[in-house]
């Protein structure tokens, strides 16, 4: 099991550092290099081994009210996760451009495909189902947004999540989102393990027909487009 490499981590919880440049990080998991891509590190808060996705360098741009606000919600979303064995829990904001999450020790479920089997998809599936039965779609479904934690999938970067008002929950929006996460999913699931959906997931994922000619036409009128130029 990953231990934290903090000194607190065995006792008392340490207080809260208020904004991100007063966090050591210890490992850098991921450099932020696409617009408005975090930098995600590991570090310790509070006394626990934690991640932080940190996007400090917006700070004193443009771009500063958008990173924000991404932080914001990401946060919103894991605190309605919280308890969640799905989900990290979250560990608070650091001065509104960088929030601070339980690490998850374990591999992507990209870097799983070797181990992973049909145990750790129908989980998954199910954690999706309850997710989107509370009226949240992830919208960001790849291997490298699941940890596999002892054989537990956990969902990660809650970035693109959204939860749909009450009243907006069986629109075409929210249906056409959710279809979107269970066909990112059964992809997922085939690629990794060779599985093939059954008819009825294949259904459940398919777009309805004339989404799917609105798609055509819209890739021949894009193409026509390019080609024409
Ligand atoms: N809570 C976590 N525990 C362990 N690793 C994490 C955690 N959150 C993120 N990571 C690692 O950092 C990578 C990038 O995090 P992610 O939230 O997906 O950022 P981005 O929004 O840039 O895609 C993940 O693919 C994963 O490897
Ligand atoms: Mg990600």
């Amino acid at each position: 099991m990953n231990r934290c490499p903090c000194p607190a981590s065995t006792g008392a919880p340490a207080s809260a550092p208020s904004t991100a440049a007063a966090v050591v990080p210890t490992e850098l998991l991921k450099r932020g290099q696409r617009l408005l891509e975090p930098d995600v590190y590991r570090t310790c808060l509070h006394g626990r081994a934690a991640v932080v996705k940190d996007y400090t360098r917006y700070r004193h741009t443009p771009l500063s009210l958008v990173a924000r606000l991404l932080v914001r919600r990401e946060a919103r979303m894991l605190q309605r996760l919280g308890g969640w064995r799905h989900a990290p829990a979250l560990l608070g904001t650091l001065g509104g451009l960088a929030l601070g999450m339980e690490f998850i020790p374990g591999d992507t479920l990209s870097d799983s495909a070797s181990y992973v089997g049909r145990e750790v998809f129908d989980q998954l599936q199910a954690a999706l189902n309850k997710l989107h039965s509370a009226g949240i779609t992830h919208n960001d479904l790849h291997g490298t947004n699941v940890l596999v934690s002892a054989g537990v999938p956990v969902l990660i970067d809650f970035t693109a999540a959204w939860q749909a008002p009450r009243w907006l929950r069986n629109s075409l929006i929210a249906r056409q989102l959710r279809r979107g996460d269970r066909a990112n999913l059964l992809k997922l699931r085939q690629r990794l393990t060779g599985l093939a959906p059954t008819p009825e997931q294949a259904r459940l994922a398919a777009e309805p027909a004339w989404i799917r000619r609105l798609r055509q036409a819209w890739k021949q009128c894009y193409r026509s487009l390019k080609g024409g130029r």
